[in-house]
């Protein structure tokens, strides 16, 4: 059958990456994943015992299409909280995840044709559904000259746009602006009338200091966050935006024909996420061990990266040993390690860089640097650490 120009998008090649280490690993049982960019972790479990509680006792049908009121109101409590920004729950739309927030946006804010920029290198899946959606994609270069930021200047150079999508914390890079930074930004999108979507959904992953929200500085931007990864919730598929007043009718219509709602179980077991911190703060200390033993690493192999600011992202310059597809393949092949070539992130450089996610535990890491060592020949002092694995196929 015909199928449409717009089912024509790239695949994410993240996926592929973490189909070829599963069909490895089914034979040999040894990959080290730092290929995935989720949480290893399940959701709290006050979220998983709230989910058993509703499962037994509610009907669970379909919820008002921006979600339930309870989880709204949450949600604008915890700008009060961490912000101090006042948002009232009726600009919430609770969404299917960042993803369905993403093309909510897209389609409220943006006819056929418009000119949306998104950061390069930046979320693959955001580029593919920008085109999917008949959107006119404009890269936006950023480098380590502007810690991979986008700055006034570099917006200045990318041409007129309608549209401008920013993640902070950034996947792949790992980086995150600053509050000035997120001012200059904000300011930028104002005086040109360009409408900002935000992506937030890394918040609460920060290593320097907390990310300040875009809504500290303007009410005009689209805010994109999620409960995948610092509330540990991605297949749970709930997530939230921000909106600006003018975008709420449309954006509403648009929600209840094109998803009814968001999952109702979801939607209630999230509530309880806000009060688990403690566990969830937890998971964040054991992604700072992972990113210090990296660190040290990258320095040892003498490999370039990103600042790693927040997430859970390296994103390493590996053009000394080779195009980042090749490097993948072979850490893979001879070592078990899996790591995500720079393709999906950056058409244009993706090619010197690769993606390390440090989602996993700290001795998953510690496990996969080892073997890292072996095979880059530079092995350094790795004392008492414990729980090596046989390096298979070196
Ligand atoms: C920057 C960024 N935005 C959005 C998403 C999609 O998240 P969700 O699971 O909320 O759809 C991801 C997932 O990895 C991401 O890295």
């Amino acid at each position: 059958m015909r199928e449409s120009r717009r089912a024509g998008i790239p695949p994410f090649y993240v996926m592929e990456v973490f189909k070829k280490a599963h069909a490895r690993d089914l034979v040999t049982g040894d990959v080290l994943h730092l290929e995935v960019g989720q949480p290893s972790t399940p959701a709290p479990v006050l979220v998983r015992d709230e989910a058993a509680r509703v499962l037994l006792t509610d009907r669970l049908g379909y919820t008002n299409a921006f979600g339930i009121d309870e989880l709204r109101d949450r949600i604008a409590a915890h700008y009060a909280t961490r912000h101090r920004v006042d948002v009232p729950p009726g600009r919430i739309a609770v969404t299917v995840g960042a993803s369905g927030g993403m093309v909510l946006a897209l389609l409220a804010a943006f006819d056929g044709g418009g000119r949306v920029g998104i950061t390069e290198p930046g979320y693959a899946a955001y580029r593919n559904i920008v085109s999917a959606l008949d959107l006119e994609l404009v890269g936006v270069r950023v480098g380590p000259e502007t810690r991979y930021v986008p700055t006034p200047g570099l917006l200045d150079a990318a041409g007129p746009l309608d549209g401008l999508i920013v993640a902070s914390p950034s996947n792949p890079t790992g980086t995150q602006l600053t509050a000035a930074e997120l001012a200059d930004v904000a300011g930028w999108c104002e005086r040109a009338d360009v409408v900002l979507l935000m992506d937030e959904i890394y918040h609460g992953i920060s290593f320097t200091e907390p990310a300040p929200s875009i809504l500290e500085f303007t009410d005009g931007a689209i805010v994109l966050q999620s409960f995948s990864k610092y509330f540990s919730m991605t297949g749970w598929r709930v997530g939230w935006l921000v909106l600006p007043e003018g975008l709420v009718p449309g954006l509403e219509r648009l929600a209840q024909n094109l998803f009814i709602c968001p999952p109702a179980l979801a939607q209630r077991a999230a509530v309880a996420a806000f009060d688990a911190t403690d566990e969830l703060d937890g998971n964040v200390a054991r992604y700072m061990e992972s990113r210090a033993l990296l660190v040290e690493a990258l320095d040892r192999w003498g490999l370039p990266h990103a600042p790693p600011d927040g997430a859970f992202y390296f994103w390493v310059d590996v053009s000394s040993l080779g195009d980042s597809h090749q490097v993948a393949d072979e850490w893979l092949d001879r070592v078990g390690v899996a790591v995500t070539p720079g393709i999906d992130f950056d058409p244009a450089q993706g090619h010197r860089h690769i993606r390390l996610s440090y989602s996993e535990a700290p001795d998953d890491i510690a496990r996969a640097i080892e073997r890292l060592d072996t095979l880059l020949g530079r092995r350094g002092a790795i004392e008492g650490r414990s729980g090596s694995a046989p390096a298979s196929g070196s």
